[in-house]
C-alpha cells in the first residue's frame, strides 16, 4: 500500500514514499541493507562531529528484541511486536573530546534516525519510530551504564497486510496523515 498524500510542492520521491505503517510482514532484513541503513546514520551531521547516536539491533526471536517489546505501552507492543527488527535509539550523553554533556546529543539522534528512514524507504522498507515505551526499563533491561540514555525505539520491516492488525488500527492504517500548510510553521514569508 503506497500512501497517497496531498503533496502542495515538489519533494523527492523518497519523503513522498516515506511513512509509519504498523503492518509489517515477517520477512527478514538483509544484512546488507542493514548495513546501508547505519551507513546512512553514520553519514549524519553533528554538533562538534561528535556522533553522539547508538544503535541497538534486536531482531524478532531474540532475547534483546523481547526486551525492547516488555517496555513498550501495550498499543505500541499489539503492532510492533510483529515487525522483524526493533532498533533502539540511544545516545551518549557527553562529548568525548572534554566529558561535558552534549546539549545536542538528541538532535543529533533525531537526524541520524531521520538519515537511516530515507535510506529505509530507498531500499524498500518501512520504519515507525515510537516513544510510547518506559525508557529507563529499556535502560535497565538492556544493561546499559549510565552514560547511555535510551529515546526512542523503532520498528523496520517490509510492509505488511492491513488486515493483518486489529481493526481499529486498520483504520489508522488506511487515514490520511494531516499536516500542517507551511504557512503554519514559517515565522516569516519565503
Ligand atoms: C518521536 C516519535 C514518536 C512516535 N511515537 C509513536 C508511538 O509511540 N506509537 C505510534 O503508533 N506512533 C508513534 N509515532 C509515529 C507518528 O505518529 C507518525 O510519524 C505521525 O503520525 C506522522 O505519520 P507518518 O510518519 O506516517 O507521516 C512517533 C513518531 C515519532 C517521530
Amino acid at each position: 500500500m503506497v500512501k497517497k498524500t496531498k503533496f502542495e510542492f515538489t519533494v523527492n520521491e523518497l519523503i513522498q514514499n516515506r511513512w509509519s505503517p504498523r503492518a509489517f510482514s515477517d520477512k527478514k532484513i538483509e544484512k546488507e541493507k542493514l548495513q546501508s541503513i547505519f551507513e546512512a546514520a553514520r553519514w549524519s551531521a553533528s554538533a562538534f562531529n561528535a556522533q553522539p547516536w547508538r544503535f541497538l539491533v534486536a531482531y524478532k526471536g531474540d532475547e534483546n528484541y523481547q526486551k525492547i517489546v516488555e517496555s513498550m505501552v501495550e498499543f505500541n507492543q499489539l503492532w510492533a511486536s510483529k515487525a522483524p527488527v526493533l532498533i533502539l535509539n540511544c545516545y551518549a550523553k557527553h562529548f568525548s573530546h572534554n566529558a561535558q554533556i552534549n546539549p545536542t546529543a538528541q538532535y543529533d539522534l533525531g537526524q541520524a534516525v531521520a538519515y537511516y528512514s530515507l535510506e529505509a524507504t530507498d531500499l524498500g522498507l518501512f520504519v515507525h519510530q515510537m516513544t510510547g515505551f518506559d525508557a529507563s526499563k529499556a535502560h535497565k533491561l538492556l544493561g546499559f551504564d549510565d552514560k547511555i540514555s535510551v529515546f526512542s525505539v523503532t520498528a523496520m520491516g517490509y510492509l505488511g497486510r492491513v488486515e493483518s492488525l486489529p481493526e481499529d488500527m486498520q483504520k489508522m492504517e488506511k487515514a490520511e496523515s494531516p499536516r500542517m500548510s507551511q504557512q503554519a510553521f514559517l515565522l516569516n514569508d519565503l
